[in-house]
């Protein structure tokens, strides 16, 4: 069993209201998914139980855009892993940059969520990423590392093993222009090295990923999947990115 089993998972973000998002879900289930590739959809909360019942039957999983870190509690418009749970999520994204630049979300935040997740059994998917600014300054590898080892402070190697990392240049999210795979490649091979137990963990990149560079970008060692935006609203762009990961489900 390849323990970094590729894995292609779609953040809607704030798109997609109920109905649109059955329909994108029905979409994706009439195309052939690569068998060996792990493919998970993000909606919106208000969109997670109709997906759930879209997606019954299927392999794709469910995932959410965040989440508490308490089990439940007066904390008005907030959402927890027991709530998630219940609904079939499996996947929670962690620490997005959106989240973290505008929802105050910072390091020991995002650690407790990790915890609570796990505790849960919802499987983390940690983002972490530089700003154009850190970019230029040559201060990318501090700040994921950084990032990283504050996420999985006081997690257990083994149970850090099975969290997922995303890296997600925050410069090249949504801005239509991918990191090189290479650098990108050289930044995951750091986050992998800076953690115990992420070793044999699945890092994704994000930023940008579309149909067009998914192959180089996937081709590259450290790379064992995507986060995608845009590219996972339009279900054929989304099947010809995860089409891209067959290979790498090979080897
Ligand atoms: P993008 O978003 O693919 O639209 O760049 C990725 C993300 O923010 O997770």
């Amino acid at each position: 069993m390849n323990a970094r089993r590729p894995l292609i998972a779609g953040n809607w973000k704030m798109h997609e209201t109920i109905a649109q998002a059955r329909a994108l879900v029905r979409a994706l289930r009439a195309l052939t998914l690569p068998s060996g590739v792990d493919v998970a959809v993000a909606p919106p909360f208000t969109a997670l139980a109709a997906v759930a019942g879209e997606l019954s039957g299927s392999s794709i999983a469910l995932c959410a855009q965040t989440m508490h870190e308490r089990d439940e509690g007066p904390y008005t418009g907030e959402i927890s892993a027991p709530m998630l749970r219940e609904l079939g999520v499996t996947y929670v994204i962690l620490g997005h940059s959106e989240r973290r630049a505008g929802c105050a979300e910072n390091d020991a935040a995002i650690n407790r969520k990790v915890q609570a997740a796990l505790t849960h059994g919802i499987t983390p998917i940690v983002a972490v990423g530089e700003t154009r600014d850190e970019h230029s300054a040559g201060q990318a590898l501090p700040k994921v590392t950084h990032q990283t080892r504050a996420a999985f402070a006081g997690v257990a190697a083994a149970a850090v093993e099975r969290c997922v990392v995303a890296y997600e240049p925050v410069w090249a999210i949504g801005s239509g222009l991918s990191d090189e795979p290479a650098s990108a490649d050289r930044v995951m091979a750091e986050i992998r090295a800076c953690t115990t137990g992420l070793g044999d963990a699945r890092i994704l990149y994000g930023g940008s990923m579309k149909a067009d560079n998914a192959a180089l970008l996937l081709a590259q060692p450290n790379i064992d999947g995507g986060l995608i935006g845009g590219a996972s609203l339009s279900a054929a762009s989304f099947g010809a990115i995860a089409e891209c990961a067959r290979t790498r489900a090979l080897t």
